[in-house]
Formats: structure tokens, C-alpha cells, sequence
């Protein structure tokens, strides 16, 4: 199976600078994957207003490993919920995963595990593949609210709060052992870590065991430091 890459973009760039962003980082994927082949999937989440410029970027681009993700969901259908974007309104946008749970959603708008539960399910309706953030003080609660869903349809990101945002990754010893409770709580399935991922400590962290692949924030407004995570 590929390692999954995602660009977190979180509430930064305008169209013009996601043209940009992609005018440089196509070729230069191109390049890289033409030098040394790499088993990558990548997936970049826009804000919302940047999903038709990437998406329809990206339909030049059909050949390449690429796909379109969302940063959040409503955990309502379409209807009456000002300012929500529900899966009905994503149809024709070509949107494959939906990142949810993310530590910014859970601080700064106060979702809990049962609320990124119920996103979980209305995206996997829509036949997105949901992308569940977790610290690890929530793997235990957020695991039991999805035990009716078979594992295989949703990756983990495992993202240590207090490592979002830097430039030093948690020790890989600490992501070890959280790997292992992941897998006890969740079952077996696809792990990405998230938490401060750049080109200086992509090896190290490649070389953990289960670590399918990584949620990065910061390094991804970069198109260079994004290919470079291309290992
Ligand atoms: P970071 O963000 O790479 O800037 O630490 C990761 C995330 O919040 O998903």
C-alpha cells in the first residue's frame, strides 16, 4: 500500500497563491518521481474556498498520485446549518478524504469524540475516506465511538498536540508506544503521525514501524519542503 502524504493547509492561502503552490510543487513531483521511484499518495486539504482551484487542477493531472481532501466536515446532512459545508456540497469537487477530529477543530470549536463520530459516518455515506485525529488521551474514547465501523475504512492520524506546529517531532519512542495503543484500541489499519514534520526529520521518522505515512501542517505552505518529504 502507498504512504499517504497530506497537506494540511488549515486556514492559510487565496487562489492565487494555490496556483502558485501547485504551478511549482507538479513539476518538481514530477521530476523527483522520474529520478528515483517513490510509493507516494498525496492529498492536499485546502480551506474550502481553494477545493475547485485545486480540484480542478488536479483533473489536468489525473495521471499523477494525487488527491483532494477537506480539513472538516458538518455533522449534518444538507439543510438548514449556516456557515456548515455538508457532504452534499462537496459532490463534483472530486473529494477523497476528509480529515476529521483535528486538535484545532477539537480546541478551538469544541468537538468532542461523539461529534467527530457522527462526521465520521456522514463522510464515509458520501464515500470519502475519513482521516480521524487523535492525541492520545483521546484513542481510547474515540475508538469506542467508532467500534461499529470496520477499520479498514478510516485512517488515524496520530498528532501529539504539544508537537503541532514546531520544528522537533515527539521522540519516536513516545510515537512507538502510542502506535501500539492505536492498534490495541482501533484494530489494525492504516497510521499516519502528524506533529512537525519537515524534510530535517522525515528519515527518522519513516523508520518507526507503522507509520504509514504523515498530516503536515507548516512544511506543506512550502512546495519545496512538502517534495522534499518525498523519501
Ligand atoms: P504541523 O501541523 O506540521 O505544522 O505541526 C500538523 C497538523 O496540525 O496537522
Amino acid at each position: 500500500m502507498s504512504k499517504i502524504l497530506i497537506a494540511n493547509w488549515k486556514s492559510n492561502k487565496n487562489i492565487k497563491e494555490a496556483q502558485q503552490w501547485l504551478a511549482q510543487f507538479s513539476p518538481e513531483f514530477t521530476r523527483k518521481a522520474a529520478l528515483r521511484p517513490f510509493d507516494w499518495h498525496v492529498v492536499i486539504a485546502p480551506p474550502f474556498p481553494l477545493l475547485e482551484t485545486v480540484s480542478s487542477y488536479l483533473d489536468q493531472k489525473k495521471s499523477l498520485p494525487w488527491s483532494v481532501g477537506v480539513q472538516d466536515l458538518s455533522p449534518f446532512a444538507a439543510g438548514s446549518y449556516t456557515g456548515a459545508v455538508s457532504v452534499a456540497n462537496l459532490v463534483g469537487l472530486n473529494v477523497q478524504y476528509a480529515i476529521l477530529g483535528h486538535s484545532e477543530r477539537r480546541k478551538y470549536f469544541a468537538e468532542d469524540s461523539r461529534l467527530i463520530a457522527k462526521k465520521v459516518e456522514l463522510c464515509l455515506d458520501g464515500g470519502m475516506t475519513p482521516v480521524v485525529c487523535v492525541d492520545a488521551k483521546e484513542v481510547e474514547n474515540q475508538a469506542d465511538l467508532l467500534r461499529g465501523i470496520e477499520r479498514k475504512k478510516y485512517i488515524i492520524a496520530y498528532e501529539p498536540v504539544e508537537f503541532i506546529g514546531g520544528t522537533i517531532s515527539q521522540p519516536t519512542d513516545d510515537i512507538r508506544r502510542v502506535l501500539d495503543q492505536i492498534e490495541d484500541e482501533f484494530g489494525h489499519g492504516q497510521v499516519l503521525y502528524g506533529g512537525s514534520v519537515n524534510p530535517d526529520n522525515v528519515d527518522e521518522l519513516l523508520s518507526v514501524e507503522g507509520i504509514d505515512g504523515f498530516l503536515v501542517g507548516g512544511a506543506s505552505l512550502d512546495p519545496e519542503a512538502f517534495v522534499d518529504l518525498l523519501r
